[in-house]
């Protein structure tokens, strides 16, 4: 069994679990880091930054999804540096690709949107790309609007690592960086989705939709991917 930890998180001392991260520890006693690529269930990867913290004196910014607890560890969630980043980091996810809320499927059911209101981003500072990236809906059940994508990659892992299908991946580098399905091709002809619709109830955003649904429809149900984690941690499944 992992060892105890003692550390404090914005001045409350608390004991953690040694493999616990610094967000489950914070988590635990009702301290909620903001987050966007983070998944329960699902492994980590530290893509978005927005879960920052700053761990120590003089402090170092680290992520707390990623970052496991240690002995007489001072952590602190919520200081002016660390909001001004939490901002920028939205703002320039707005800037990146075209999320126009007011015609969106998820509008309303949007993490996005829900952070952009959480961090009090009021306007964006950045120059708008505007990229014009396709729209695949090639498959019989589900839609992909690659302009509403934040490449969180919550999909990939969801369907590796739950679904155990790995139909998407991340292909092209930089800004350039996309999801596809398979080789590259449209998602309707790939050999490997199940059609399980995992992805779309991973997706934090409209990027992954169900077809046929309309503007402020696309309510997740997380619960289905929860519920599936505890079955397979408990081995529920097996005889
Ligand atoms: S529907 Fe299921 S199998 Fe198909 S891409 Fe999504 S998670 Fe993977
Ligand atoms: S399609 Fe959705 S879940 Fe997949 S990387 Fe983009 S935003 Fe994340
Ligand atoms: S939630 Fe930690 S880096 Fe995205």
């Amino acid at each position: 069994m992992a060892t105890v930890k003692t550390l404090s998180i914005d001045g409350r001392m608390i004991n953690a679990g040694g493999d616990q991260t610094v967000l489950e520890a914070a988590a635990e006693v009702g301290i909620a880091i903001p987050t966007l690529c983070h998944l329960d269930g699902v492994a980590d990867v530290g893509a978005c930054r927005l879960c920052l913290v700053e761990v120590g004196d003089p402090p170092r910014l680290l992520p707390a999804c990623s970052t496991e607890v240690f002995e007489a560890m001072v952590v602190r969630t919520d200081t002016e540096r660390l909001r001004g980043l939490r901002r920028m980091i939205v703002e320039l996810l707005f800037a990146e690709r075209n999320h126009v809320c007011a015609v969106c499927v998820a509008n309303g059911h949007c993490e996005l949107q829900d952070l952009a209101v959480r961090v009090g981003m009021d306007h964006v500072r950045f120059e708008y790309v505007h990229p014009g990236l396709p729209v695949d809906i090639s498959h019989e059940r589900f839609g992909v609007d690659h302009n509403r994508c934040v490449l969180c990659t919550r999909c990939v892992r969801v369907c590796d690592q739950i679904e155990g299908a790995h139909t998407w991946d991340v292909a092209f580098r930089g800004a350039g960086a996309r999801v596809v399905t398979d080789m590259h091709q449209p998602w309707g002809t790939s050999q490997t989705c199940t059609s399980c619709g995992k992805c779309m109830q991973a997706c934090p955003t409209g990027a992954i939709f169900r077809k046929g649904a309309t503007v402020a429809e696309m309510e997740r149900d997380r619960s289905i991917l929860s519920f599936l984690v505890t079955a397979r941690e408990k081995k529920q499944w097996n005889v």
